[in-house]
């Protein structure tokens, strides 16, 4: 596995590549979440790439980037075990330089959900993402379905500015208990981590609901929030795929969205329909 820390030198060493190029863009302390992004791009691509850089554009000031879990070493040898072929570790100062053009969200699905709560959030996430893609150029790139609403923005950004990568969604992993896997997890205290089970039991409810006839999303919400009780909760939300208001549940077009805070820690997760 080659380690590379410069746009120029990874746009170099990719420029003769002739082969179908598959990206998964992270912020380090990697979980089995990214591990089945890294496996889908082993499959589907000649070359693997991942990006390690905790990006301090998509974190609001006072958030937690200073406290962000950072592991290289460990980061380092999964991507060399899970067969990567190259690994980007980028600086700041490698991405980022003085007044610069900026890459804005959209002003309704960016400011909606995590981004009413933490506005400005997804353009940091859309401008990172548009320097990655840029510097990569992959054939494909990979996220994961448990940051929705950051992978519909993606999608959405890619397909309005005519890039030519396809955005590979990839299903959230889960820990036995149930919880879905985060790099924020391990801020969890053991109390907190127990009672954070009850997102994805509110999730399970749901669908159960929805699988025996319940579509009015009224009735859904209001059971989901009984389950979650008393959480401090950011969102409960059912939308549809392109992450508009509906009344009711339309199957295969439809996503039901959670954030909670537990503690210092923002945890998300959903289900698609
Ligand atoms: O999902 C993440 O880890 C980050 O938001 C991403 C896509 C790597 C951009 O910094």
């Amino acid at each position: 596995m080659k380690i590379i820390s410069t746009p120029l030198e990874l746009k170099d060493e990719l420029k003769h590549i002739n082969k179908s190029i598959g990206f998964i863009p992270t912020m380090g302390a990697l979980h089995e979440g990214h591990l089945e992004l890294i496996k889908n791009a082993r499959k589907g691509n000649d070359i693997v790439v991942v990006s390690i850089f905790v990006n301090p554009t998509q974190f609001l000031q006072d958030e937690d980037l200073d406290r962000y879990p950072r592991r290289d070493e460990a980061d380092k040898k999964i991507c060399e075990l899970a067969g990567v072929d190259i690994l980007f570790f980028p600086s700041s100062s490698d991405i980022y330089g003085d007044d610069e053009i900026k890459i804005e969200a959209p002003n309704v699905r960016g400011y909606i959900l995590e981004g009413a709560t933490r506005p400005g959030h997804f353009s940091g996430v859309l401008t990172i993402v548009m320097k990655l893609l840029n510097i990569v150029n992959p054939t494909r790139a990979y996220f994961g379905k448990k940051d929705a609403q950051q992978l519909h923005l993606i999608s959405l950004m890619v397909q309005q500015y005519f890039m030519s990568v396809e955005i590979v969604p990839i299903d959230t992993i889960r820990d036995s208990d149930g919880l879905a896997q985060s790099s924020r997890n391990i801020y969890l205290s053991a109390q907190e981590r127990q009672e954070a089970l009850k997102i994805p039991s509110s999730l399970y409810e749901a669908a159960k609901m929805v699988s025996s006839g319940t579509i009015d999303v009224k009735k859904i919400r209001s059971k989901m929030l009984d389950i979650l009780n008393p959480l401090e909760i950011s969102y409960v939300e059912i939308l549809n795929h392109n992450f508009e208001i509906i009344q009711e549940v339309e199957m295969k077009n439809t996503i039901i969205l959670v954030e909670v805070i537990s503690g210092e820690t923002r945890l998300l997760d959903n289900i698609w329909l």
